[in-house]
């Protein structure tokens, strides 16, 4: 017989102490109380001008950005957020996701109530979520099925009886968990799970997900629980917490206790429930969020002159393998229990890609990339059809966005630069030359300068530089 030792049962004291520790800390961050107050240099109250490390004249925006706030082109801007753990947004960590005041800011600025909004790479649906919350109509593309799991989930109200009455029976199981409960036939199969989740780990998510099954309730709100399962997974796995990829690193030493699972889980729904409702609250009921499946942003089955206005942040070329990133989470969730390469297929971006594809050197017929795409051939054919693949995989989002829009609609990307093979690939740039090959015209370009959560990059480039380009057809 299994020692049950002293994890449990948990202590839900000890969870509220936890809970109210951080709410503390994050209670120290207060967002200005600002609202448009002007001071003498005619700048809103939560907006003033600093220079950066580089000597460079940036503007900050401390929260809320005004939708009507001049911007040149070229103008460099330093967001701070204040709102990306608030209602449903903060429910599952994603990379490279925005943070809410960009697409609302955006949202409002470029469109009105009741206008359809397009986000052609939706990820965790944070534009979606915006556009709903504004009032707008939105469509959320994405090929990865975790993201359309997700983003249908965030974006949902659900009942605040049924959210209170499952969360107290969960809680309740939660305390009267024992390995016992748990047999052989609940817990998943998949590829080196033994060595991804320790014993006492596996069957606690095994339980964990048996009972929100066997839940007396909608099949939305079991979907709830499963993405705040979900959203524990990573963090009681034996992988680094904080790495884009799922990896081991021995050299990290991460402690992972029984009853950490059921810990987790509980402080998670403690602080998710009351967000949910909130959000299900001020969330309007005639305005639709669709996430469509089987569509891709290189072939976007809606006719032409659909959508008022797109928003979007793009994948970028040998960056983030978002199934990779996700595939413990996908495992669990039931989504996929073997190769993900299927999935991976579908990505722009992707690392997927066949030796007959780059054994030449192909060309995009844009002289500043394809004079880098060169460079990179030189050191990594590989790598340089990676990038040329993407380059190509834009153009086509690019068409299909100009096709989709109506007149006067804009295409808003928010994009960085990435490295490749050391060699600076500049997306925003490029992309920008391929919208005008579209047919789109230049309307402006600035500089986000942000601060990058979830991706580990060494200390020194924390802060990094986003593009924010607007299209107008
Ligand atoms: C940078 S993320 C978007 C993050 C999003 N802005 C958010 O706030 O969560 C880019 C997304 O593009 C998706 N993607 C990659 N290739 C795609 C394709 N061909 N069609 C649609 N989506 C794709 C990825 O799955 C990923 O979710």
């Amino acid at each position: 017989m299994q020692v049950v030792s002293a994890y449990y049962p948990i202590s839900l004291d000890e969870i509220h102490t936890k809970i109210s520790r951080k709410n503390h800390r994050k209670g120290r961050y207060k967002k200005l109380n600002f609202q448009y107050a002007l001071f003498n240099n005619n700048l809103p109250e939560n907006i003033k001008e600093i220079i950066n490390d580089f000597g460079e004249k940036v503007v900050q925006v401390d929260g809320e950005i005004p939708p009507d706030s001049p911007v040149k082109d070229n103008d460099r801007f330093l967001f701070i957020s204040y709102d990306q753990s608030i209602w449903t947004h903060g429910l599952h960590k994603y990379p490279a996701k925005f943070f809410p005041e960009l697409p609302r800011w955006l949202i409002k600025r470029y469109s009105k109530e009741n206008d359809m909004i397009l986000d052609p790479f939706s990820g965790s649906g944070t534009t979606n979520i915006e556009a709903l919350l504004n009032r707008r109509h939105s469509v959320g593309i994405d090929v990865d099925p975790f993201s359309r799991f997700l983003s249908k989930i965030k974006t949902n109200p659900l009942k605040p009886e049924e959210l209170l009455t499952t969360k107290k029976i969960l809680i309740e199981s939660v305390i009267k968990y024992h390995p016992q409960k748990v047999s052989v036939s609940d817990i998943p199969a998949f590829p080196y799970r033994d060595n991804w989740f320790k014993k006492e780990i596996i069957d606690e998510l095994a339980y964990l997900k048996k009972t929100i099954n066997n839940l007396d309730a909608s099949d939305d709100v079991k979907h709830f629980y499963q993405i705040c399962l979900s959203s524990i997974i990573r963090s009681v796995s034996n992988a680094d917490d904080n790495c884009t990829r799922t990896v081991i690193r021995k050299k990290l030493n991460k402690i992972v206790e029984p009853a950490d699972a059921l810990k987790r889980f509980t402080e998670t729904i403690l602080v998710n429930v009351p967000k949910t409702i909130e959000f299900s609250k001020i969330c309007p009921v005639d305005i639709t969020a669709t996430f469509p499946e089987n569509m891709d942003a290189r072939n976007i089955d809606y006719p032409e002159n659909h959508f008022d206005l797109a928003v979007t942040s793009p994948p970028y070329a040998n960056a983030v393998d978002y199934p990779r990133t996700h595939q413990l989470e996908i495992y669990w969730l039931g989504i996929a229990n073997g190769s993900l390469t299927p999935i991976k297929r579908k990505h722009i971006g992707t690392e997927s890609v066949s030796v007959d594809n780059y054994k030449t050197l192909h060309h995009i017929n844009i002289p500043e990339a394809d004079k880098v795409i060169s460079k990179i051939y030189e050191k990594d054919e590989r790598r340089a059809f990676i990038a040329y693949k993407f380059l190509q995989d834009m153009e086509l989002n690019l068409r299909e966005c100009y096709r989709v829009l109506k007149n006067d609609g804009r295409y808003i990307l928010v994009v960085g630069n990435n490295k490749i093979r050391g060699e600076l690939f500049e997306n925003w740039k490029y992309i920008m030359l391929l919208a005008e090959k579209v047919g789109f015209k230049i309307e402006k370009y600035f500089a986000s300068e942000i601060i990058r959560h979830f991706i580990k990059v060494p200390r020194e480039e924390r802060i990094n530089t986003d593009w924010i380009v607007v299209l107008k057809k």
